[in-house]
């Protein structure tokens, strides 16, 4: 039965296992294949071409090799550079992307100045501009490249991570609202708790992107009607590290 086949969950690395958690939240008796990218990451850094082979050639060996029946990029910069590639050439399969969450930040803020934290890749890119241009009216974006962060919070480099999590909250006057416009992010959310206080609210997508999977999946008949929720987990980097990351952050 096709309700009955799993959920492809993608990122470069563990960055999507802060979907994951809210899609297993959202779709409990759903079976997942998290696959993460690290022998290839970070994305952020490498530019749009390489990005997009990466995703096409992940979705393939997802529906070969797992036969998913829905797509989830979860990864802020792969959906900006492929989600069209990937919609276009595997028109039968429900595909959900991430975006940096701009149109809930605007609706949030009270100072109308809003951080968008996310990779070079993704705030480069014709996908973000167009979002940003759209919401132009409703708030002033700062947009912060934060290269190497992604890389830090993949390696659980403590270190590192508070002192990038710095350097790029550093020249924030009146921001109110930050988006974590990278999957990534969200595990250093403690981090930029401490450095902004109560007064700044963080945003991430996990939840609207665990909802919208859940409209699209209802609306094809693909939802499975029971089951306890496996997931099956693939690498092209450490499968240690994998396992560390997904024990750590969603006690598996
Ligand atoms: N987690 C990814 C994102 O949401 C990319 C991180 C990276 O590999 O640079 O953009």
């Amino acid at each position: 039965m096709d309700q009955d086949r799993p959920i492809g969950v993608f990122d470069s690395g563990v960055g999507g296992l802060s979907v994951l958690r809210a899609l297993r939240a959202e779709l409990p008796a759903e079976d997942f294949v998290y696959f993460s990218d690290a022998g290839h990451a970070p994305y952020g850094e490498k530019g749009e071409q390489f990005v997009s082979d990466r995703s096409l050639s992940i979705a393939v060996d997802l529906l070969e090799r797992h036969r998913i029946k829905g797509l989830v990029i979860a990864c802020n910069t792969a959906t900006a550079a492929a989600v069209h590639l990937l919609r276009a050439r595997h028109n039968q399969l429900p595909v959900v992307g991430v975006e940096p969450a701009l149109t809930p930040a605007a609706a949030l803020t009270k100072t109308g100045k809003v951080a968008v934290l996310a990779t070079r890749g993704t705030l480069g890119s014709a996908k973000f501009q167009a979002l940003r241009d759209s919401l132009r009216d409703q708030a002033e974006f700062v947009l912060v490249p934060c290269d190497g962060l992604a890389a830090a919070i993949e390696a659980d480099d403590q270190e590192q991570i508070a002192s990038l999590c710095r350097k790029y909250t550093r020249d924030l006057e009146g921001v109110d609202t930050l988006v974590l416009g990278c999957t990534h992010y969200p595990f250093a959310a403690q981090v930029f708790r401490q450095l902004l206080g109560p007064g700044v609210q963080l945003v991430e997508t996990g939840e609207p992107v665990a909802r919208q999977t859940r409209r699209l999946l209802e609306a094809q008949g693909l939802l499975k009607p029971e089951g306890s929720g496996a997931v099956h987990w693939q690498t092209t980097g450490s499968q240690e590290a994998l396992r560390a990351a997904a024990s750590r952050w969603l006690g598996l």
